[in-house]
């Protein structure tokens, strides 16, 4: 691995917008790291990208394991020495729930533990690597419907949405952003949320949205974004590729 290749972890990358985010990363020259909870998916996804001539390599990693988290920490440590980029792309959502009132509480907070703890566990992890960095910067795909102000907006796609449990989660998500950018700030580390839009992967069956690797833009863009770029924000892409900002 070359030193001067920017290092970037992105979580849930064996598949869907992680595995795409990861592919474009890698193809602007970073090393990327795949953090995948299942060993085999990772090692034949990351053997793709290296056919596709990128620096990558797999690394177990399931983020709601405090002990899986700390070893795929010392496992990029003693091999990289430090991280430049890290994408929290790994997500749960459970199929859509009857109502927020009959909601199942142990698949919400299944969604809480991946969503929201699982990724500041990783975040934390990290932290020691990021700063070894000279301008690291942190990613966390959050959601559309993590969106307060567009779930009361009845002129909004997402009015009508129920999925309570998934949304909050990633409201929770969205806090935590700015609690760790504002905090981060003066170590230059930027800390940066984004919506993929509606993507078709498997965690949406497959169905009506854009390509993973549309829904990849906005994290690759903030995972480079340079010295005078943005933290503590939330963003989306045009259909143009261009970084929009969203409403909280
Ligand atoms: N698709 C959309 O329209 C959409 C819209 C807004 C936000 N998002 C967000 O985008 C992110 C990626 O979703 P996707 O659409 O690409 O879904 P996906 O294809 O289902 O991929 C989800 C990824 O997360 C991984 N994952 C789940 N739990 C994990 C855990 N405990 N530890 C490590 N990895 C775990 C999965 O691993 P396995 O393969 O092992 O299950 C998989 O690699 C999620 O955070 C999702 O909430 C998606």
């Amino acid at each position: 691995m070359s030193s001067t290749n920017r290092i970037a972890l992105v979580t849930g990358a064996n598949k869907g917008i992680g595995l795409a985010i990861a592919r474009q990363l890698g193809a602007g020259g970073h090393s990327v790291w795949l953090g995948c909870r299942n060993v085999e998916r990772g090692d034949a996804a990351a053997d793709t990208l290296r056919k596709a001539g990128i620096d990558a390599h797999a690394v177990q990693l399931d983020v709601t394991d405090a002990a899986s988290v700390a070893s795929a920490a010392t496992t990029v440590e003693r091999a990289a020495g430090r991280l430049d980029a890290l994408i929290n792309n790994a997500g749960l959502m459970f199929a859509p729930p009857p109502s927020a009132a009959e909601e199942s509480i142990d698949e919400m907070a299944q969604m809480f533990e991946t969503n929201v703890f699982g990724v500041m566990r990783v975040t934390q992890a990290f932290l020691p690597l990021l700063r070894k960095s000279d301008g690291a910067r942190i990613v966390m795909m959050s959601s559309g419907l993590s969106s307060l102000g567009e779930a009361l907006d009845m002129r909004s796609e997402t009015w009508s949405v129920g999925f309570a449990g998934y949304c909050a989660s990633k409201s929770a998500l969205n806090m935590l952003t700015v609690k760790l950018a504002k905090e981060l700030a003066s170590e230059g580390i930027k800390v940066n949320a984004v919506d993929p839009g509606l993507t078709s992967t498997d965690m949406t069956g497959n169905g009506p949205g854009h390509s993973p690797d549309q829904g990849a833009r906005p994290a690759v863009a903030l995972a480079t974004t340079h010295a005078f770029g943005p933290t503590a924000g939330f963003y989306a892409c045009t259909v143009a590729g261009e970084l929009s900002l969203k409403s909280w």
